[in-house]
């Protein structure tokens, strides 16, 4: 309660980041510092040698990584200091689920989504994509269909192949700088086979937030075909640019009976490396004992103390920290889209509805996927995710990260622009 009013005070207090699109003179030189917040400060560059940092590991002597979901910053310090706190007692024993765990859940969807959720809908579950896989092996016999809507997250395809499942793609459809579904594409390709629609919401790597009529749309043609939807909401903590998420569950009653959704302050707050820690929402009763049992059966229904103690606090705390980062992070998108709208590349921001990262649409720069990917990764020394590696729709496009201090964003565009000769 304490540490809440505290926070509290800070907002009070005026401690925010607004952030100016800024001029391309500006931008690439003297860049203009921006008020900090006490507390935390996202303009700071982390050492992160010695952590184990999958991001890092990855990157060559020089090269800016700005590929896998993970951020360049310091968690919420309300998170550090739960953990903390725990880890000053070292007393790290076997430990029993908290009611506060699906309670924090609640109150966050709640408050951030205003999506009322009861408590017996809500379960722990072993992070978002093991979980996803669990659903799989739960709903699905080898054989069976599910659907994916590329270009998108690729685990969902990879792992439904390794469980001997056969991934469909539905991809979206990409006009006039926007992405939207392909409902009657999807309402073909449904045959006995198909029992799962993934849909990820936000959509990772296109960064929209799927507004209510698809959703209800959606629901609507999955119901009439007995097709459950999966719905991955691992980065609706972060709408930008004033927009809303929509919890899948919460947009119709056709919906409630058919969805599962996925999610987890893993991404927004950045404590990826906690790990397996992820909740699910299951409003139809049978599906959900189908699937807790099942999670239990696989003795995947118990957690880690420390990333429960994180969950915990990250949603019980006012979220000033995350408001704080999701206008830093619409500062650095701005200042993206701005450089490629402003510089003859060839290359396309599509602005994200949601979280850190920016899908960059290059086809006009006439590269194979493999010379753009050099180009990027070689030339201009930046890890950036392939676009082609998230299916159908993804060839000419790149995923850059931008989940990082301002001055690391600068010094992409730095680099781009010298390629530009
Ligand atoms: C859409 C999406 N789902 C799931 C994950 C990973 O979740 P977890 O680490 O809980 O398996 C990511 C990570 O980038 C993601 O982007």
């Amino acid at each position: 309660m304490k540490r809440r009013s505290f926070i509290k005070g800070m907002a009070a207090a005026g401690a925010t980041t607004l952030i100016p699109a800024g001029a391309l003179g500006g931008l690439l030189s003297s860049c203009k510092q921006e008020p900090k917040t006490p507390g935390w400060n996202f303009d700071e560059v982390l050492d992160r040698s010695g952590t184990w940092s999958i991001k890092y590991g990855r990157a060559k002597e020089g090269q800016l990584a700005m590929w896998i979901a993970d951020m360049d910053f310091k968690t919420d310090p309300a998170v550090s200091a739960a953990l903390r706190e725990r880890i000053d007692r070292d007393i790290i024993g076997y430990t029993s689920m908290p009611d506060d765990f699906q309670d924090s859940v609640r109150d966050w969807q709640r408050s951030r989504n205003g999506f009322n959720v009861e408590r017996d809908w809500i379960s722990f579950c072993p992070g978002v994509i093991a979980s996803i896989n669990q659903a799989y092996l739960t709903f699905t016999e080898p054989g069976d269909k599910i659907i994916v809507q590329t270009p998108v997250y690729d685990p969902f395809f990879r792992y439904a192949q390794r469980l001997g499942r056969v991934p469909v793609e539905n991809p979206l459809i990409y006009e006039n700088g926007r992405y939207r579904m392909d409902l009657e594409g999807l309402e073909r390709l449904f045959d006995e086979r198909t029992k799962i629609l993934v849909l990820c919401n936000p959509h990772n790597p296109v960064g929209i937030l799927w507004p209510r009529e698809t959703l209800e749309e959606l629901a609507e043609i999955c119901a009439r075909h007995g097709v459950l939807v999966v719905s991955d909401e691992i980065h609706s903590d972060m709408p930008l640019f004033g927009k809303k998420h929509l919890p899948f569950c919460s947009i119709s009653e056709t919906a409630a009976r058919i969805g599962i959704m996925f999610g987890s302050p893993t991404k927004s707050f950045n404590f990826a490396g906690l790990a397996a820690t992820a909740w699910c929402i299951i409003p139809n009763p049978e599906l959900r004992k189908r699937y807790v049992d099942g999670l239990q059966n696989a003795k995947l229904a118990e957690a880690s103390v420390l990333s429960v103690i994180a969950t915990i606090a990250a949603y019980n705390h006012e979220p000033v920290w995350l408001n704080d980062l999701i206008r830093y992070l619409e500062g650095n998108i701005l200042r993206v889209e701005q450089f490629f709208r402003e510089n003859d590349l060839g290359i396309t921001a599509v602005r994200p509805e949601a979280s850190f990262l920016v899908w960059l649409d290059c086809r006009a720069k006439n590269l194979s996927q493999e010379k753009l990917i050099s180009w990027f990764q070689d030339d201009a020394g930046i890890l950036v995710n392939n676009g082609a590696s998230y299916g159908t729709g993804g060839e000419g496009f790149v995923r850059l990260n931008v989940g990082c201090p301002r001055s690391i964003v600068d010094e992409a565009l730095g680099r781009i622009l010298k390629l530009k000769g």
